[in-house]
């Protein structure tokens, strides 16, 4: 099987995780590209749930999972993350979880300084996980990060934290919050090394030597388009690229080697935090796909806001990130609806029309979406595994979903249940 490039084509909780344990069947090797444990992915085999936050979904069958260097990885948490995989009968060693060595390390004065921030800006706060995600990419940025290589170097991690020290001390004055001690941190990344370090790799050339053996790699994006700093609905973000492309330099490989671009796509729309959501619902409806969605987030618990389909939305996530086909989530959800929109361009106050969502956050704020209503199937979705199975209206609303968006589903998955996906093309020979 050639290679597959897994994103998020929403605002994150699509359902990549679902849909990356059914691929990895027929995969080699899962690799996470950025991003770290703001993002939970939920994996549903049969009777166990499994929710992974840092871990790459492959590691629930066994496949050689890959952390790779985009990633922002707080130690502690994964360690956590991997002792309570143990207890669900995961076994995870240093063959089959290997780390990239560029790694950058999420460290707990990154996570009190996204909670201190969050708490300072008030009614504008961005809705952060407040797992430290901002502030450790800034770090790296800004040239002052700790990294996974750093850990196999006891005598120099104390300078290093110094280094960071400066930095944040001045911060913590301005917010008039305790400065941070250098002495504690250097010795909790010292005990925490002997357990992380038999894990990292230079991942690039394991995924080198991969592709030269014809291995078939998937790589496992997480949030969504519109969550990316470059692409997204800025500020209202997370620190990373979370577009396709970034597979590649997130973990060392090639532009060539991304595959087939899968974009996962829920039927209905979710938000988690703040920010704008053209097609939010704040009536029944809305409260009908929370409900019926189970929509509260796998990592904060949060509830997350929910809307109608936004055909612009997601057609400009197909064509930043030559996105070849989707995987359509959750019909399921929509079953009961008499009546089903789709948004398929927005207005604002001003009279003006956009086919795209502008970049300007004020104008975001102003967008009202434009509908077509179509009939609802009002049929039980849930469980179907044929294509043949699904009734017309339903039909009739995927294929106006794909005319809008340009591109097809190639997958259709009607429960959270591993088997419950209907494979409607091969996507990858
Ligand atoms: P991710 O972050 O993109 O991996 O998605 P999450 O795991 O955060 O959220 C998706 C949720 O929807 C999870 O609870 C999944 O178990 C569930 N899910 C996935 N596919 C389907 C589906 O087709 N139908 C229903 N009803 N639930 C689904
Ligand atoms: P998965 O991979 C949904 C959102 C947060 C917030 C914004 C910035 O499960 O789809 P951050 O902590 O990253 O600085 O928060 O991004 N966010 C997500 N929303 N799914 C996710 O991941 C998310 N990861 C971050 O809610 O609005
Ligand atoms: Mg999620």
């Amino acid at each position: 099987m050639a290679n597959i490039t897994v994103i998020g084509s929403q605002w994150g909780d699509e359902g990549k995780g679902k849909i990356v344990d059914w691929l990895a069947a027929k995969a080699d090797i899962v690799v996470r590209f950025q991003g770290g444990h703001n993002a939970g992915h939920t994996l549903v085999v049969g009777n166990t749930t499994y929710k992974l936050h840092l871990l790459p979904s492959g590691i629930v069958r066994g496949k050689l999972s890959i952390i790779g260097n985009g990633v922002v990885v707080d130690p502690w948490a994964l360690l956590h993350e991997i002792d309570e995989l143990k207890t669900q009968g995961i076994e995870i060693t240093p063959k089959n979880l290997m780390i990239a060595e560029n790694a950058t390390l999420i460290l707990p004065v990154n996570s009190s300084l996204d909670k201190a921030l969050e708490e300072a800006r008030g009614a504008a706060k961005i809705g952060t996980t407040g797992r430290g995600i901002g502030p450790a990419y800034e770090d790296l940025v800004g040239r002052r990060a700790l990294r996974m290589c750093d850990l196999a170097h006891p005598e120099t991690i104390g300078a290093k934290v110094e280094k960071l020290a400066f930095y944040y001390n001045a911060l913590y004055k301005g917010l008039n919050a305790q400065p941070f001690d250098v002495d504690e941190l250097t010795e909790r990344l010292k005990a925490v090394a002997h357990r992380i370090l038999p894990h990292i790799q230079p991942c690039w050339r394991i995924l080198d030597q991969a592709k030269n053996d014809n291995k078939t790699i998937l790589f496992e994006g997480a949030q969504g388009v519109m969550l990316d700093v470059d692409h997204g609905t800025y500020p209202y973000v997370t620190s990373s690229n979370t577009v396709a492309p970034q597979a590649a330099i997130g973990s060392g490989v090639g532009a060539d080697q991304l595959g087939y671009i899968l974009g996962i796509t829920k039927a209905y729309s979710t938000r988690v935090g703040s920010g704008p959501f053209p097609t939010e619902l704040k009536d029944s409806v809305g409260d009908i796909l929370t409900e019926r969605g189970h929509e509260f987030g796998t990592t904060t618990g949060r509830r997350r806001r929910c809307g109608w389909f936004d055909a612009v939305q997601v057609r400009q996530a197909v064509k930043i990130c030559g996105i070849k086909g989707i995987a359509l989530m959750k019909m399921d959800v929509m079953d009961t609806l008499k009546e089903v929109k789709i948004c398929t361009g927005y207005t604002t106050p001003g009279g003006q029309k956009y086919d795209y969502i502008p970049s300007s956050e004020d104008v975001q704020a102003q967008l009202k979406p434009v509908y077509e209503t179509m009939p609802g199937w009002q049929t039980s979705l849930r469980g179907m595994r044929k294509l043949s199975e699904l009734p017309e209206a339903a039909l009739k609303y995927i294929h106006r979903l794909e005319e809008l968006i340009g591109v097809q589903a190639a997958i259709i998955s009607t429960s959270p249940e591993r088997d419950d996906t209907i494979r409607v093309k091969e996507i990858v020979k």
